[in-house]
Order: C-alpha cells, then structure tokens, then sequence
C-alpha cells in the first residue's frame, strides 16, 4: 500500500512539475522573445525603449517596453514568479521521492561511493545550497562585469560540478543533480534577485522617485543566464532516461557538451528574434556536435560482446538471480510493488522480447540493477552481452 501511494506520489509531482514546468519555460520563452522583438516605433513617447505588435488568438496585442519605468505605477500589474517557484518545489519533492527515500536504488552506488542514506542525502542538499552560493559570488565579483568572461567560467564550473557528482552518486543521480543544480540557480535568480530588484523599483516609484536602473540591469542578467541555462536543465531532466547519456563511462562530457548544444541552438533563435538574421552556423555546429555524440556513445571504452558460447539457460539463471527480485508478476525486492516499467524477465520468452533493453541498461551501462542491488558481477554482464550479441537465441 505504502509502495503504491509513493507511485502515485511520484506520477502526481511529476505531472505538477510538467506543467509548471512549461509555465514558467514558456512565460520565458515569450518574454525573451518580446525583448529580442523590440524595435523603435515613430509614435513612440519619450523614455519607452521599444515596441512590438502581435497577433494571437483572433485578437491584436500591442506591448511597450519602458527602459527604466513608466512616469507613474499603473494600477494594476502583473507579475510572474509563482511559475518559477512552483517548478522548483515540486522538482523538489518528486526528487526527494524518488532519491531520497529510494536513495539505496537511485541515488548510492558503493561502486562510486559507499554513503549512507544520511550523507548521501546531506550532500545534495549542502550541494545545491553551495552550487547558488558560488554562482550568486561569481556574478556580484569584478568577474560578473564582463558577460562573456562570466559565461566561460561559469560553463567550467558547471562541467566541474557534473564531474564532481559522478565521484559521488550514481550515474544517473548526478545527471539529476546536475539538472537540480541548474534549476536551484535559475529559481534563485528569480526569488533572490529579479523579484528583489524589481521590488525595490516598485518602491522606489510610491516614494515618488526615479528607480535607479542597476536594479534593472541586474535582474536583467540573470534573466539572460536564465535563458541559456534553459536547454541544458530540461535534456539533464528527460536524459534520466536514455542510458545512453549518463551511463556512458564519460557521460559528464556528454553533458558538457550537451550544454554547449543548447546554448547554440538558444543563441541562433535570439539573434534571430533581435532581427540580427539567420545565423545557420549556430545550428550546424550545434548539429555537428550532436552527431559526434551518437559517435562518442558508440565508443566505449568496457568491450562486453565477446564470442562466448551463452545459452537461454544460463541467462535465465542469471535473470532469475540479479533481476527477477524486481521484474517478476510477484517481485520479492522490498519497496517495488510491481515489475518496474512492466519489465518481466521470467521466461526465455520475455528475456528474448526485452534483449535490446537489457543491452541497453545491463550490458552497454550498468544502470540496472539500480545500485547494482542485486550484485551482479562483472562476468554475468559479459555473458548477457554475448548472448544478445549472438542473436538472443532460445534454443
Ligand atoms: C532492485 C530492483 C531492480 C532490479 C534487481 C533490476 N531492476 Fe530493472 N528496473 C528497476 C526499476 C525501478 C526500473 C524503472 C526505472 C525508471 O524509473 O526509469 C527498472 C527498469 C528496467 C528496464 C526498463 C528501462 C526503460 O526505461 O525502459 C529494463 C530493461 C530493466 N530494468 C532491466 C533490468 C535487468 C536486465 C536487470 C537484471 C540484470 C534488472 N533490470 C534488475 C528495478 C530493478
């Protein structure tokens, strides 16, 4: 009963985190869009920055944009946060659902680092809290002056943190973590310093005084890391099911060079959106990467596919010890209350019909058993391998 609640627990947080998810992405997305769509308009009144017109919906829209502020506070205005602190919350809980209650599956792997649940747990959090501290520094010291000094130093940390993490959790919590990190940075940009500088702009124009423009500026910087640091927290978020990201022995540079990616691809659309024109070459690099990657994965540097002789016997001998306490109609592993993914790895039959994704997460990656739980040795892995290769043959 306490399994199947979890389950839901984790379905229903998940789904929240979705939708606030693209609430708060796409809130972004179009406010980037609007400032990059700005140009100077003939009518326009002294002190507006620009103008965009937009159709939507059967009706038309016309929005300005003040360089500091209007002359006076209109009676009415929207502001945007709850998106942003909602994502995080529930990215939040459903984490802690998933690695931090399942930390012995998901978040340990005594390969990596024997913790125990309490550290384990400890040093995300310390991790997290850290990540925003040394970021918030680095873009208040002399460093944060200079966009682009800013941006390099910024990517080498982020890709010494993905290191960082797989020195100390399994593969797949530190892609996690790494998507967590980013998020925690990008809501704290918006709690901690937009929301603030725009707070104090307000209060400065019910005084009756001009809004200093730094705390425009401010706010407006972090904007900016917010919409590059997009791409990469979402493909750290859905990769958590392609072993064949985070499983790879090197996957920490797979997401270097993932957020190399997405950083492209966002920079192609804004220059675009700036009128500053098709910029393709963003894209072909971006594209060039991509496939070197699919090259990347296809090197590995654990050869499993040897030529010995494996029959359906001895892997379902191996199934029935490493994997069937979990992918059974009856599992007996405590805490999974039915076959994970509806995975049944009982019969010949199902071994056969599954081959390709126990390739994928037993012999290419050792994703499964989560945390090796089960302990399945290093020859075993061999022997799924050779089978597989060999055709996955049933008799
Ligand atoms: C301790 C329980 C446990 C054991 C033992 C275990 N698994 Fe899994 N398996 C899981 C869980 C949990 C998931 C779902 C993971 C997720 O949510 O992405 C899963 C998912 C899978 C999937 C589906 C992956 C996907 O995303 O489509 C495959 C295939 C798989 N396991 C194969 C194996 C093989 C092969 C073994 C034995 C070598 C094994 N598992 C041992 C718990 C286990």
């Amino acid at each position: 009963m306490l399994d199947l609640a979890l389950e839901w627990l984790n379905l229903v947080l998940r789904w929240m985190h979705l939708i606030f998810g693209i609430a708060w992405i796409g809130s972004s997305f179009f406010f980037v869009w609007l400032d990059n769509s700005l140009r100077k308009g003939a009518d326009q009144q002294p002190g507006v920055l620009g103008q965009a017109w937009l159709i939507h919906g059967g009706g038309f829209y016309f929005t300005e944009k003040y360089s500091v502020a209007p002359a006076r506070l209109p009676p009415e205005l929207h502001w945007f946060k709850y998106e942003a602190y909602f994502t995080w919350l529930s990215g939040f809980f459903l984490m802690g659902v998933l690695y931090y209650v399942g930390a012995d599956l998901y978040l340990i792997d005594d390969k990596v680092l024997p913790l125990s649940q309490g550290e384990a747990i400890g040093f995300s959090l310390a991790s997290l809290a850290l990540g925003w501290i040394v970021y918030d520094l680095l873009c208040k010291s002399p460093l944060g002056k200079n966009d682009a000094v800013l941006a390099i130093v910024g990517f080498v940390l982020l890709v010494a943190a993905a290191w960082g993490y797989t020195q100390v959790f399994s593969a797949r919590a530190a892609y996690l973590h790494v998507g967590a990190l980013i998020g925690t940075i990008m809501a704290a940009n918006v709690a901690h310093n937009i929301i603030p500088n725009q707070r104090k702009a307000v209060a400065q124009m019910l005084a009756g005084e001009t809004p200093d423009p730094t705390y425009g500026k401010q706010a407006k910087q972090r904007s900016l890391h917010n919409n590059y640091l997009t791409l990469p927290v979402l493909f750290a978020m859905i990769s958590n099911h392609y072993p064949v990201t985070y499983g790879h022995p090197y996957g920490w540079v797979i997401l270097a060079i993932v957020m190399i990616i997405g950083g492209l691809v966002r920079h192609f659309f804004n220059l675009k959106n700036q009128g500053r024109g098709l910029r393709y070459e963003f894209l072909a690099i971006a594209f060039l990467l991509t496939a070197g990657l699919v090259f990347f994965t296809h090197w590995d540097p654990r050869h499993r596919d040897i030529g010995i002789e494996v029959t359906v016997e001895d892997v379902q001998k191996i199934a029935a010890a490493r994997c069937t306490p979990c992918h059974a109609a009856k599992p007996t592993f405590d805490g999974i209350a039915e076959a994970p993914k509806g995975v049944l790895l009982e019969t010949p039959a199902e071994l056969r019909r599954f081959a390709a994704l126990i390739s994928q997460q037993a012999v290419r990656t050792e994703t499964m058993p989560p945390g090796n739980a089960t302990e399945m040795t290093e020859e075993e892995r061999q022997m799924l391998g050779a089978w597989i290769a060999a055709g996955a043959k049933l008799d």
